[in-house]
């Protein structure tokens, strides 16, 4: 049986109980203001299906890269708000996730209604995954669920500790991720094609390794790119470089598996600075003028991804190809944005910025998944068996 098939919140009764879900509301706020509201959309689902089988709602979920510290600048009263604007309900909240008034709202919570929770990350045994928190956080209710795919990746407290304590099982959106990453995964529709950008190699390496040896060929651009291009051995000048990692990239490089199905580009956007009005131009690989940095893949390279994914049966794209925050630079990001969409094949984008990118281009819709996960959809694919889906009771 795959380590994919677990008993979800249909296969449970939850008339007259708490149910606590843990959710992923990590979403971009700027002073205050929730930029994108997408990963709280897409519970809704989960909590509206609650609410109409009469349970009574306590969510749960981190914010930020935060170490255990309460601090104001990292609540979520925000996310509370916008919350009861989308359900059209009140969404209570409370400034805490364990402490006394967070149990009294917990226990005073009747079915139909929804309570949120402080930060998690207020508390360093979450990301520790402290079981005697994890058994407080349990104690608040009697069924757990998760519905945080964007952290399926990560055992902590909330998404792996947790389930050692309660009946657990998946909501909504976690099923719609696995069944939208589905045709990516065993026998995908050849030519399966990959998409990695980004900035570091190093985040990414266990994945790379994995993903090729699933698709059939493996582009590669962003700010990675440029330290298998300095593996080959070109001179990459100012541009980002992973110096600790070169040596990984040479023998990877080296390898039949990397010759046969890898892509790096062939020309760049270098600029004199990494600012939007830097001087720059194209180059190809092996002339980035002096003192400069490359900063997006070039015309040549636009061309070559195209012709691969305009015949892809099966495409994943994670990372802008370049720094398309920067007009200059987001050539390559759009084009690549817009020949996923235009591709027939089945398509998952993955990622926070690649997902703000087919946004961006207004090409959104033409894409067949667009994944709430970023580090998740690139573990899910990549090979790794998700703790916080793999925790949770089989079916
Ligand atoms: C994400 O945004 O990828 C998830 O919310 C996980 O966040 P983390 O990388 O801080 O654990």
């Amino acid at each position: 049986m795959s380590y994919l098939e677990k008993k979800s919140i249909e296969d449970v009764d939850v008339a007259g109980k708490k149910v606590l879900v843990r959710v992923d509301f990590n979403v971009p706020i700027k002073s205050g203001k929730i930029t994108d509201d997408t990963r709280i959309v897409s519970v809704l689902p989960t909590i509206n299906y609650l609410l109409d089988h009469g349970a009574a709602v306590i969510l749960m979920s981190h914010w930020a890269k935060h170490k255990g510290k309460k601090t104001l600048i990292y609540t979520l009263a925000p996310i509370a708000e916008r919350l009861s604007e989308l359900l059209g309900r009140p969404v209570a909240f409370t400034y805490d996730c364990t402490n006394e008034k967070a149990h009294q709202a917990a226990a005073e919570l009747k079915s139909g209604e929804v309570l949120l929770l402080e930060n998690l990350r207020f508390y360093d045994e979450e990301e520790e995954n402290d079981p005697e928190f994890a058994k407080e956080l349990a104690s608040l209710a009697d069924i757990y669920v998760n519905d945080a795919f964007g952290t399926a990746h990560r055992a902590h407290a909330s998404t792996e500790g947790i389930t050692h304590f309660l009946p657990a099982v998946s909501g909504l959106l976690m099923n719609k991720e696995i069944k939208g990453m589905g045709p990516a995964v065993g026998e995908p529709n050849r030519p399966y094609v990959a998409i990695i950008g980004g900035a570091k190699v190093s985040d990414k390496i266990f994945v790379i390794k994995h993903l090729i040896t699933k698709v059939d060929k493996l582009l590669i651009g962003g700010g990675m790119a440029n330290t298998f291009l300095a593996a080959a051995g070109y001179d990459m000048q100012k541009s980002l470089v992973e110096e600790d990692r070169l040596d990984w990239a040479r023998d990877f490089l080296s390898t039949d598996i990397a010759k046969e199905k890898l892509m790096l580009p062939i020309d760049l956007v270098a600029a004199i600075s990494f600012s939007e009005d830097a001087l720059h131009q194209v180059c190809s690989v092996d002339s980035v003028p002096a003192g400069w940095m490359a900063l997006d893949i070039g015309p040549q390279t636009i061309n070559s991804f195209v012709s691969v994914i305009q015949a892809a049966a099966t495409i994943f794209w994670n990372g802008p190809l370049g720094v398309f925050e920067m007009e200059p630079f987001a050539g390559g990001t759009f084009a690549i944005a817009r020949a996923v969409a235009a591709s027939p094949a089945y398509s998952i984008i993955g990622g926070g910025d690649s997902v703000a990118a087919v946004h961006k281009a207004g090409v959104a819709e033409q894409i067949s998944h667009i994944s709430t996960g970023g580090g998740a959809s690139l573990g899910f694919l990549g090979g790794k068996i998700l703790p916080g889906i793999a925790a949770l009771d089989d079916k």
